[in-house]
């Protein structure tokens, strides 16, 4: 089994519902910050950690995430023909290597453990990673090459992790600690979504995981769980006590982009970290106070 992460998995089935109207027509991974999907920046950190192979689980409406990653062809023409260089480079920058990435469809709105499912027979036998653009991460060596540089020590299952308000837990999957050194922690249990009362911790999983194959079997069950989806989580779940499994404190500044108030500072945020842009941005959000 090789033990270098190869390929990656992006579940972009989701309908996007808290962003309607807009996600009516455009898929919710399509939504720019300043002025690139957020669906790029996911692919971007994934190509950065060393990944080849790019697989989207995708669905009905969801076609633009196929054009983004392709040529256009009318208007690189137009743009070279006009001698724009920097919008070809611009448009051209997202396009993938041929037979570098597949796509497949998550038929029906199982829930993010079916997704991840869906992507078995192109996974193969090897330890994977998952990454879910609505968590945008900014940091100076990108998140997932943190996670595989933790992988390539221990061998294991990964997640990104963070403390999160005890009031939030009902939001994501949630660790319970075992050995912790304050960075990696230990995984000895896992809970989705639990409410604020019953979380074993406030350790939160974002959206980045490195899993080993042995995930497809448990997620074979197709087993339900919170919410009455199929999760990512409760298949974790039971693959903790076989290989190491661990939860590291990743260094950098996540923003939940499923979220409006997340997705506007996201905006903010990555506008004040360009030179072209800081400086007038800086200027009208005074404006603002
Ligand atoms: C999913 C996972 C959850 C995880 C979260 C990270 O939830 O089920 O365990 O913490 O992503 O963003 P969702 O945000 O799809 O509800």
């Amino acid at each position: 089994m090789a033990n270098r992460i190869r390929k990656a998995v992006f579940p972009v089935a989701g309908l996007g519902t808290r962003f309607l109207p807009a996600t009516k027509a455009v898929p919710k991974e399509m939504l720019p910050v300043v002025d690139r999907p957020l669906i790029q920046y996911a692919v971007e950190e994934a190509l950065a950690a060393g990944i080849e192979d790019i697989i989207f689980v995708t669905g009905r409406g969801k076609s633009a995430i196929e054009d983004h990653f392709d040529h256009a062809i009318e208007l690189e023409g137009v743009l070279s023909g006009r001698g724009k260089e920097a919008e070809l480079a611009a448009a051209r920058g997202p396009v993938l290597s041929a037979g570098r990435i597949a796509y497949t469809r998550q038929q029906e709105a199982l829930g993010l453990g079916h997704a991840v499912w869906c992507a078995r027979e192109f996974v193969g036998d090897e330890p994977f990673a998952v990454l879910l653009a609505d968590d945008l991460v900014m940091a100076e060596t990108p998140c997932l090459k943190q996670m595989v540089d933790v992988h390539e020590r221990t061998g294991g299952n990964v997640v990104a992790v963070m403390d999160v308000p005890r009031e939030h837990t009902n939001r994501y999957g949630i660790l319970d600690v075992g050995a912790d050194d304050g960075k990696l922690a230990e995984i000895t249990g896992l809970v989705e979504k639990p409410d604020p009362k019953d979380a074993p911790s406030t350790l939160s999983i974002i959206g980045r995981y490195i899993l080993l194959p042995r995930i497809f079997s448990e997620l074979d069950r197709h087993e339900k769980g919170a919410g009455g989806e199929i999760q990512l989580t409760d298949a974790m779940a039971r693959m903790i006590g076989g290989a190491p499994f661990d939860g590291l404190r990743f260094e950098g500044r996540r923003f939940d982009c499923g979220d409006k108030v997340g997705f506007l500072e996201a905006n903010i945020a990555f506008a004040l970290a360009r030179d072209d842009l800081a400086d007038s941005v800086r200027k009208i959000l005074r404006e603002y106070h």
